[in-house]
């Protein structure tokens, strides 16, 4: 229990169960009514599930700190996430996340824009030819192969990377069956980047060379670079590819967004901030509270740990009003989500995220005239990432031209 004394609310929900994993929103419902912080018994965490106080907890870090809080167990913090940006601090953590937001610049980025959008064309046109398409692979070669460049391995081990990126994730979560299961891959990577990534293999002017250019000038350590690596591995390719992929899950069918993006009438960029809104690709990170502090009227004493659930945020209905389980993109505020963090920890990657996202809905909306489900997907179970494993979708083709043909002026450019 939270404190003998206080009638707080607890909760015996396993979070990580298959079932809340496949759909965890009845479970935050129920999470939400309860109050500001609820305890999880099972995972000794308090659970911050609305979105003030969500906010709350991103925006004040010398409270609720990252380091050795953002996983669940003291072990995954030590041997995963030790050294990493997400677990650092203060000045460290200034220091960190230097090299990462010069390479995801809006400056940066805006070299990349016309590689991004004519990949994003010819993916499209493939899949509109093909008709029916499996839209978690076009959308994992799409992102993952573009990130696998960028950060400058070889394209050989983008599958590898994208299997141990997922395991990453579960070590956020407890010490359940998917954790025991994941630790030998997501111990893989840590030693792929140890050992096969260095100075020599990796392609000039990439991210990584780019990371050991700053070890170079002294502006981080040599022993920063494998950590920081594995932020670009871990956090960049799974994310973006869930998120695209919910809003292509939440285009299929019978309603009006996919005609009123294709008639340009509904910005891409809504529709992938709606998406994330509703599912976001990251549920929930954890923080551990460094001082006595209150959530709402609940006290949450130092060295207990909170789990902020991004999940959660997203479907509040004090925040989102009464429809906030529906997908109505183009909301007023659908952009003040946390699904990409919020505060000093706030995701690094998000215009390159905006950018793949909205390349990739546009030109799917320019080359088909309907998209419609093919199939039922499959939800892939991860402790932390929310998305799906298959999702069958059946594009249209234009009758008139397959071709896109007004060119990219929807698309979101970075800044
Ligand atoms: C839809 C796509 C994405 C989502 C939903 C997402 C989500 C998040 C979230 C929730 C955080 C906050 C972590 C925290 O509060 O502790 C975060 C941080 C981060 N993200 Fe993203 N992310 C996405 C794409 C990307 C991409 C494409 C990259 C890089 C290539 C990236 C790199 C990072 C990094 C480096 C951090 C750590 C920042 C720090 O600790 O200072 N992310 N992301």
């Amino acid at each position: 229990m939270p404190t003998s004394q206080t009638a707080e609310p607890s909760s015996d929900i396993d979070l990580f169960a298959d079932t809340v994993l496949d759909n965890p929103y009845p479970a935050y419902a129920t999470l939400l009514a309860m109050g500001p912080a609820v305890w999880l018994e099972k995972h000794q965490v308090w659970f911050i599930g609305r979105y003030e106080d969500v906010k709350r907890v991103l925006t004040r870090p010398e409270t609720f700190s990252s380091d050795n809080g953002i996983a669940l167990t003291t072990a995954a913090n030590q041997q995963f996430l030790d050294g990493t940006v997400l677990a650092a601090g203060g000045k460290r953590h200034v220091q960190l996340r230097l090299p990462l937001s010069k390479q995801l610049s809006a400056r940066a980025l805006k070299a990349l824009i016309p590689e991004i959008r004519s990949r994003a064309v010819r993916l499209a046109a493939q899949a509109t030819k093909q008709g029916e398409f499996d839209a978690v692979e076009l959308v994992t070669e799409f992102v993952a192969d573009q990130v696998v460049h960028l950060m400058g391995l070889p394209e050989a081990t983008r599958p590898e990377l994208v299997a141990s990126a997922a395991a990453v994730f579960d070590m956020f979560g407890p010490d359940n069956a998917r954790y025991q299961q994941s630790a030998p891959l997501a111990a893989a990577m840590m030693a792929f980047l140890r050992t096969e990534v260095s100075r020599t293999t990796v392609r000039p002017g990439s991210w990584m060379d780019a990371l050991y250019q700053a070890a170079d000038a002294g502006d981080i350590g040599e022993d920063d670079v494998v950590p920081l690596m594995s932020a670009y591995t871990t956090a960049g390719i799974d994310t973006t590819i869930h998120g695209i992929t919910a809003a292509l899950h939440h285009l299929a069918g019978p309603n009006r967004y996919f005609r009123e993006m294709r008639a340009e009438r509904l910005d891409p960029a809504a529709v992938f901030h709606e998406a994330i809104r509703l599912d976001a690709p990251v549920q929930g990170f954890g923080r551990r509270v460094t001082r006595d502090t209150r959530i709402g009227d609940t006290l949450i004493r130092a060295e207990q740990k909170v789990w902020a659930s991004y999940g959660a945020s997203g479907r509040d209905t004090r925040q989102w009003g009464l429809y906030a389980d529906a997908f109505q993109p183009g909301r007023p505020g659908g952009e003040l989500h946390l699904a990409l963090g919020l505060g000093p920890h706030s995701c690094a990657g998000k215009r390159l995220a905006l950018l793949q996202a909205t390349s990739l809905l546009h030109a799917l909306a320019r080359s088909g005239t309907h998209l419609d489900p093919a199939g039922d997907p499959v939800r892939a179970r991860n402790n932390t990432l929310h998305g799906w494993k298959t999702l069958p979708l059946k594009i249209t083709p234009d009758g008139r031209s397959t071709r896109n043909r007004r060119g990219h002026d929807r698309t979101t450019t970075p800044q």
